[in-house]
């Protein structure tokens, strides 16, 4: 396995790669169709691989709580979740990366994430995977494996310009993901978070809506200042977050942002515009830290896939995504 090159990534992020950028090559070959065991070892290439750990979105904290549906939803969607009854509901919030105890207050850990299961009546589960970031930095499974190969060859050593300032010249969208501010999150639970990849829905006439979620935090969006993050201790968030719903539940509302014509169903690298009619779904109120929140994460595994009747993946992202993750997960069993 490649040596983690996670100060690659950092010098990324924190605007520190000073080499000049390369142009593609006209004449280079279009990248290859990638399996999902590539797009693992190729997040093991940049994060490395730790036993028991995810290939990326490592460290976390499993909670439980409930999900109401409003009464909106059922319009876009015949899902038994989007009816009138709550159901129960298990949610992972994590930080980026696939170093298990990377420190909060790094600024590798943003994007964080936020996992979410809705256990239906019938015994079945419906799973969002969504991050804090509006946006992905590459439009295709295939193109999100290229970036990360070329992360993992362009450690400190790498002579400049690296595979990634090459890689970046010619992929402005993964270039202005990377180097987008992401300030540290006052809480898991004061952060927007999104979708990205675009569904289609169902509703009970045969109605069809594509649309993206969101997760948008009911005690708003909160940040921490530099200051104060540099101070923050390495795993500020999960003593947060346990002695915020010590005080009362975490809510967020579920909505849908509603696709337009014209808009890219199938490239989550271009965020749509915030004026696009806004869909409520519902409120996930959470309650509680799980008992065992190590054991519960060590078991979990969330599939963008996972949709009952009523949803259906539009993106071919969601597809690659869900055969990566049961790779990543079968590695992290010591499958
Ligand atoms: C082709 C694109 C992608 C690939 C190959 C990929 C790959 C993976 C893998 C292998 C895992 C670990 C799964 C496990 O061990 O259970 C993972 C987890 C995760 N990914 Fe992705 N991912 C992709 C796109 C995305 C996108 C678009 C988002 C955000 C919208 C996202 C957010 C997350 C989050 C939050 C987790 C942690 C899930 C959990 O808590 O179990 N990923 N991803």
């Amino acid at each position: 396995m490649p040596r983690p090159l996670p100060s690659a990534v950092a010098a990324l992020i924190l605007g520190l790669s000073g080499a000049a950028l390369a142009q593609t090559q006209p004449g280079a070959p279009p990248p290859q169709a990638s399996t999902p065991e590539q797009q693992v070892d190729a997040l093991n290439g940049v994060f490395g691989q730790h036993p028991g750990a995810r290939a990326v979105h490592a460290k976390g904290i499993v909670l439980e709580g409930r999900f109401t549906p409003a009464a909106a939803a059922a319009s876009v969607s015949n899902a038994p979740h989007l009816q009138q009854e709550a159901v129960p509901v298990v949610v992972r919030f994590s930080d980026f990366t696939g170093i298990p105890d990377i420190p909060d207050n790094d600024p590798l850990a943003n994007p964080r994430g936020l996992a979410i299961k809705f256990r239906l009546p019938d015994g079945s589960d419906a799973d969002i995977v969504a991050h804090s970031f509006n946006g992905f930095p590459s439009p295709t499974a295939d193109d999100f494996r290229d970036l990360l190969i070329a992360l993992g060859r362009s450690g400190p050593d790498a002579p400049k310009p690296t595979p990634l300032d090459a890689y970046l010249a010619g992929h402005p969208a993964a270039k202005a993901f990377l180097t987008a501010p992401k300030p540290a999150p006052l809480s898991y639970g004061t952060l927007p978070y999104y979708g990205v990849n675009t569904f289609r829905f169902t509703n009970a006439a045969g109605q069809v809506t594509h649309g993206r979620y969101q997760f948008l935090p009911v005690a708003g969006s909160h940040y921490l200042t530099d200051d104060e993050a540099a101070k923050a201790g390495p795993d500020y968030l999960a003593g947060e977050i346990r002695r915020r719903v010590g005080v009362g539940p975490v809510a967020f509302r579920l909505v849908l942002q509603v696709a337009e014509p014209g808009d890219k169903l199938d490239d989550p690298s271009i965020a749509w515009p915030d004026s696009r009619r806004i869909v409520e779904l519902g409120t996930i109120s959470i309650a509680k830290v799980a008992a065992d929140s190590d054991a519960a994460q060590r078991e979990l595994l969330f599939l963008p896939s996972a949709v009952p009747d009523g949803i259906e993946p539009e993106d071919p992202m969601i597809d690659a995504r869900s055969a990566a993750y049961p790779v990543s997960y079968s590695r992290r069993q010591g499958q």
